[in-house]
């Protein structure tokens, strides 16, 4: 895909200009001089065929005494820039900081975190515009904290680079240079030779749960995800129209058999609010979670920070201490973020909860032990309210049930690569979910050779959200997919097995 940012006119809803992220086609002419220079980034034809990435899927901020418009780009499609820009370059403006004329689109600045991106490092995150006394000159900066793991602080109108620094262990790079405006990358964080694991994950140090900025404590909010990923090549990359195509190996990229080094793995997933001081570019406080993708924050006039949990409570801190004041039980993970707001002299606080998105679904070995509902709702909240909210009834345990493992390794293999690479978005890593939808190692059509045929490929339960995914699996693959399902729910059995005979819980 091509990224682009839109601005339609309010009276009519006709296009009044499109600011492309990457350069498109050279034999049809650049749209504009920065895509001219931007061009000169790149590497190979993906970009030339309009595939080069860059979609603008989160923050945008305006700044109208400036009269300036921020937005940040996306990630590169492929991630793998061996694949989509061989020999390097910066492809820009993959994972910028872009300013433009809010009423034309023409470009003004730009700053790119991650040059080459190759790890799905976005710079999309939350952008806050603040003023901020540096060295003792009032500056007008703009902040981000990009999934690649740096907090930055430019000069918003000039976009210069004022400082960085990581906000989390990161193994990519060991620092900004100041100098160049550059990351200094680990050579090997580029997964060219062998595989690396990387901090922070395709997930990001930050993703979009929105941080906030209290000009009161002069610190910023961030729901911080703590969790490591292996990238490697894959041994050859197929373009497979309508799924995604991220040019990494799957099968490297997911969990290991071993259920001790699936443990370990699991020690390292971790997730925590983290309150940083943005001039001096250090952690003020932290709170730690038992894991990551907790819900965006809110801080407040009086002194509180409020956030949702994943393990569905939503608490209020004081803001310069991180001292827990008060706490609710949602019934349901928190991922989005709460707001304040006044209605006849009285305020309020509203969070829209409800548990999902890419980490719930993919890291199912790691959500499934606490797993909570989806209730989707807005809970309302003011001083002296006294609401209840009715019980909620959730049984997450899968029933293993399945027919005997007959297949050859070939089968297992290719069955394993395929789920890696198609399948696992939804239903989970290593076919373990994280329960929002079916975990297939408890499905009857484990049992069913063409009930499995008919949902995978012939759309059955299309109504439901199961597409049919003909167009990207063979007969043959969705085959080895079940195969390798039943040896994983094999697997599953065991260990429980293995568990309740030594006393453990299941
Ligand atoms: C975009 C998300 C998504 C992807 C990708 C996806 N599925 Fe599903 N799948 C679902 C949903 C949602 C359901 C639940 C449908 C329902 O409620 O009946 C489901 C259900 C199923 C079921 C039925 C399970 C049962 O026992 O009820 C099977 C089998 C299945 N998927 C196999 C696959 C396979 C194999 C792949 C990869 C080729 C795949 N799915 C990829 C979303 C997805």
């Amino acid at each position: 895909m091509r990224g682009f940012i839109s601005a339609y006119n309010f009276a009519d809803g006709s296009l009044a200009w499109r600011f492309y992220t990457v350069p498109g086609d050279p034999s049809l002419g650049f749209e504009t001089d920065a895509l001219k220079m931007a061009a000169k980034t790149w590497n190979g034809e993906w970009w030339k065929l309009g595939g080069g990435g860059g979609t603008v899927w989160d923050s945008m901020a305006y700044d109208p005494e400036l009269d300036l418009l921020y937005f940040g780009v996306g990630n590169g499609t492929p991630w793998n820039q061996e694949i989509r820009s061989p020999g390097g370059g910066d492809n820009l403006f993959l994972s910028s900081i872009i300013a433009v004329r809010p009423e034309t689109g023409e470009y003004v600045w730009h700053y790119q975190t991650t040059p080459g991106e190759s790890w799905d490092y976005t710079a999309t995150q939350s952008i806050i515009l603040a003023d901020l006394t540096l060295d003792g000159v009032k500056r007008k900066v703009l902040m981000q904290a990009p999934k690649n793991g740096f907090f930055y602080v430019l000069d918003r109108q000039t976009g210069e680079l004022l400082s960085a620094n990581n906000y989390i262990n990161i193994t990519w790079a060991t620092h900004v240079d100041m100098e160049t405006g550059r990351p200094v990358e680990v050579p090997e964080a580029r997964y060219k030779d062998a595989p690396f694991l990387l901090y922070p994950s395709y997930l990001g140090g930050h993703n979009w749960h929105p941080m906030s900025y209290s000009p009161l404590t002069g610190l910023v909010y961030i729901p911080v995800l703590d969790i490591p990923a292996m990238y490697g090549q894959p041994d050859k990359f197929q373009y497979n129209p309508g799924v995604s195509n991220v040019g990494t190996d799957g099968v490297i990229g997911g969990l290991p058999d071993d259920q001790a080094e699936r443990d370990a793995i699991g020690a390292l997933v971790k997730g925590r609010l983290l309150a940083w001081d943005p001039v001096k570019q250090q952690e003020a406080w932290r709170v730690e979670y038992p894991g990551p993708w907790n819900g965006g924050t809110l801080a407040t006039a009086g002194n509180l920070v409020l956030q949702g949990t994943a393990a569905g409570k939503l608490v209020a801190y004081r803001a310069d201490s991180g001292e827990q004041l008060w706490d609710f039980a949602t019934q349901t993970g928190v991922v989005a973020p709460p707001i304040s707001y006044e209605l006849d002299g009285e305020q309020y606080v509203s969070v829209n909860v409800g548990w999902g998105g890419a980490f719930a679904l993919v890291f199912g070995e790691y959500v499934q032990a606490e797993s909570l509902p989806n209730v989707s709702r807005v809970l309302t909240f003011k001083l002296g309210g006294k609401a209840t909210l009715p019980a909620v009834s959730w049984n997450p345990v899968v029933v293993f049930n399945p027919p005997k493992s007959t297949a050859s390794a070939e089968t297992l293999a290719l069955g394993h690569a395929t789920y890696q690479d198609v399948c696992m978005g939804c239903h989970g890593l290593n076919a373990v979910s994280g329960l929002l939808i079916p975990d297939l190692r408890g499905s009857a059509y484990l049992w069913d050779e063409k009930g499995w045929e008919a949902v995978v490929r012939g759309g059955l339960l299309k109504d439901r959200g199961m597409a049919s995914f003909a167009d990207n699996v063979s007969a043959e693959q969705a085959q080895a997919i079940r195969a390798y399902v039943i040896q994983q729910a094999q697997r599953g059995q065991a260990l429980r097995e293995n568990a309740q005979t030594k006393g453990a819980s299941p």
